[in-house]
C-alpha cells in the first residue's frame, strides 16, 4: 500500500517537548524539504492558467445575431432612441421576433465579445413601407426593410455606423432575390444615407408620435458582383 504524506493535524497544537528538541538535529533534513521542487500534476489535470492557452475574445467581429443577442440590442436602443425620444423602432420581444424568424438579415459588430453596433431587418413585400412593415417578417419579399441601425454611444463618430452599413449591403448584395433596401429616418440622417446610395422615396407613411420620417431607398442591383463575396 504506497504511504500518502504524514496528516497534519487539523488544529495546530503546541510543538511536544522532545518534536523541539529534535529540531535541530532534524534542521538539514527539514531544508531538504523546504527546497522548491517542480510540482508534477497527475495526467488530465490542467496546469497553472499561466501556463495555459489564453482564450481571448476576438478584438473585433462582425457576425449575424442570434436571438440571445436582444439584451445586448435592447440596451443600445435604450440608450440611443427611448432616452431621446422615449420611443425605440424594436422593443425585446420585437428584436427577438426578428432575431428568431430572419437572423441572417441582421449584422452585429462585436468589440471583445461586447455588442458595439448592430442593423436589424427583415424582409418586405409591397412597394412602400406601412404599420405592418415595423413588425412582420415577408420571407418571399425582394425588399430588405432595414428596422434599426444604431451604434453604443461611446462608439459614435468613429465610422463604425459607416462600416456595418457597408458591411450590411455587401452582405445583401450576396442575395440575388433581394433587390432593394428601405429604411425610414429623421430628416436629419437623409445626408448620411445619401452616402451609401439611398434616396429619400418621400414622406413615410409611417410616424411614431410625433416623429415623422423619410422613407429612402437603396438599388441592391449595382452590388451584385458583390454576390460571390457575402459575408455571413
Ligand atoms: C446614426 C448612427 C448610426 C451613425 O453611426 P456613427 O458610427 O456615429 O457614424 P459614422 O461615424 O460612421 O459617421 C458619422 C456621420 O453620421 C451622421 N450622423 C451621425 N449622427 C448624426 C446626427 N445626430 N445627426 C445628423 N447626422 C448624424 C453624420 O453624417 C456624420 O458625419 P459627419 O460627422 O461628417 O457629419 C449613430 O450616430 C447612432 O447610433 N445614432 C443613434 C441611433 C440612430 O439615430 N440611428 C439611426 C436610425 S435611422
Amino acid at each position: 500500500v504506497p504511504r500518502g504524506p504524514p496528516q497534519r493535524p487539523l488544529l495546530k497544537l503546541p510543538p511536544h517537548p522532545r518534536e523541539v528538541a529534535a529540531v535541530g538535529s532534524m534542521s538539514t533534513q527539514r531544508n531538504h524539504y523546504l527546497k522548491p521542487v517542480p510540482l508534477r500534476l497527475p495526467p488530465g489535470i490542467p496546469e497553472f492558467p499561466s501556463h495555459q492557452r489564453r482564450h481571448t475574445l476576438p478584438a473585433s467581429e462582425f457576425r449575424c445575431l442570434t436571438p440571445e443577442d436582444a439584451a445586448g440590442v435592447f440596451e443600445i436602443e435604450r440608450e440611443a432612441f427611448i432616452s431621446v425620444s422615449g420611443n425605440c423602432p424594436l422593443n425585446v420581444a420585437e428584436v427577438q421576433h426578428f432575431l428568431t424568424l430572419c437572423p441572417e438579415l441582421s449584422l452585429g459588430w462585436f468589440v471583445e465579445g461586447r455588442l458595439v453596433a448592430f442593423i436589424i431587418g427583415s424582409l418586405w413585400d409591397k412597394e412602400r413601407l406601412t404599420q405592418e412593415s415595423l413588425t412582420l417578417h415577408r420571407p418571399g419579399g425582394r425588399t430588405a426593410h432595414l428596422h434599426v441601425l444604431a451604434v453604443h454611444r461611446t462608439f459614435r463618430q468613429q465610422g463604425k455606423g459607416s462600416v456595418l452599413l457597408w458591411r450590411y449591403l455587401h452582405h445583401l448584395g450576396g442575395w440575388p432575390a433581394v433587390r432593394r433596401a428601405v429604411l425610414m429616418c429623421e430628416a436629419k440622417l437623409v445626408p448620411f444615407y445619401q452616402r451609401f446610395g439611398f434616396q429619400p422615396v418621400g414622406p413615410c407613411d409611417v410616424s411614431v408620435g410625433s416623429l415623422v420620417f423619410t422613407e429612402m431607398q437603396c438599388s441592391l442591383r449595382g452590388l451584385a458582383f458583390l454576390r460571390r463575396n457575402s459575408d455571413c
